[in-house]
């Protein structure tokens, strides 16, 4: 293999910047060469590109996001716009492809793979945590620990005025990153797409901490819960209790910033395998991490497969722990 490509894809994820730098790295060691393709497989499709170096990649595995850019590429969904890409890589004599991504973007691989005899290897990026194969995914650490320091400012205010907040985070479908920021924040309460949101349940226990002298209430609410995410939920709830509250709305400020340890760590070991495997003949696997460790996982697998429910135990022991 003398030269393979590297993208992003799907949402963006701190730590991706860090696992292109050690795809580069790891693939130049083995005279390599790496390209770069812009907006993920719209870069593909297009021929959007640009040669990657192991300066260029330098003063990047601290930045949050990704420096290739990312998107949602409907063409590649379609046959022919995979046929596209497949013929700008052989014309460009680009001989492997490492894909950041999530679930999506890996089914896209494996159809490129499939139809075209290209060899992908997958790194899973995403904040949500929600691939199969996989114990952690780029980017979920980072944005836990970024919700979990906002809802620290946020209980500031709730102990100083006694009101309640109803904090949404992210998680169209995954309560992951609900559940840790639930347990790590100290919430009384966490509200996931994965289960049945019991308001009766929630206004009760919120009124006995309440009369027990506790004074800050964090509910935590994954955007993807059926209620409606934290808006629908706080209205469910101000039907059941009368109790003083505010609604807060983290968005896409857990997406960013820069990357935690454990991302920049996990994004490395990743990174470097990915270009390994690529260049020992190890195709379409995805370099998943279990027991702190780097995999390589069957890409078909990990497409065939729904991700694991959330830890379920983090919700009870949110509601155990909490005052
Ligand atoms: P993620 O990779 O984070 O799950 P998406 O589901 O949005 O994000 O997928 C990212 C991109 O991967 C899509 O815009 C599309 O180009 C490609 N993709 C997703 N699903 C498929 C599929 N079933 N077949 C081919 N390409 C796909
Ligand atoms: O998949 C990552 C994620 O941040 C989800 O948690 C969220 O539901 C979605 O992307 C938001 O996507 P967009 O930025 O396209 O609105």
């Amino acid at each position: 293999m003398r030269r393979i490509g590297v993208l992003t894809s799907g949402g963006d994820a701190p730590g991706m910047n860090a696992a292109i730098r050690a795809v580069e790295r790891s693939a130049s060691r083995r005279r390599i060469e790496v390209v770069g393709y812009i907006d993920g497989y719209n870069g593909l499709v297009n021929d959007d590109r640009t040669t990657l170096t192991d300066r260029t990649v330098g003063n990047v595995i601290q930045r949050g996001g990704t420096f290739l850019g990312t998107s949602r590429c409907p063409e590649f969904r379609e046959p022919e716009g995979r046929a596209r890409a497949a013929e700008n890589m052989r014309k460009a004599r680009v001989d492997g492809l490492v894909v950041v991504g999530g679930d999506g973007s890996f089914k896209g691989a494996l159809a490129l793979s499939e139809e075209h005899d290209i060899p992908v290897v997958g790194i899973p990026g995403t904040i949500d945590n929600d691939v199969w194969g996989t114990e952690e995914t780029l980017g979920f650490d980072t944005a836990v620990n970024a919700a979990m320091r906002a809802i620290d400012q946020v209980r500031d205010t709730s102990e100083s005025t006694g009101m309640m907040f109803f904090v949404e985070v992210m998680g169209r479908s995954s309560g992951a990153i609900a559940l840790h920021t639930a347990v790590a924040a100290g919430a009384v309460g966490v509200l996931v797409p994965e289960s049945h949101s019991d308001i009766w349940q929630l206004a009760e226990r919120v009124e006995s901490s309440a009369a027990r002298g506790k004074r800050s209430h964090i509910i935590v609410v994954a955007e993807g819960d059926e209620a409606g995410g934290a808006f629908g939920v706080a209205e469910r709830f101000r039907e059941v209790l009368d109790f003083p509250h505010r609604v807060v709305v983290l968005g896409h400020i857990q997406r960013g910033g820069a990357p935690t340890t454990r991302d920049r760590v996990i994004a490395s070991q990743s990174g470097a395998l990915a270009a390994q495997a690529l260049a020992d003949g190890r195709w379409n696997v995805m370099i998943g991490m279990q027991g702190m460790r780097p995999v390589e996982v069957p890409l078909a697998e990990v497409v065939e497969h729904q991700a694991p429910p959330a830890d379920y135990g983090l919700l009870q022991l949110a509601q155990d722990l909490a005052g």
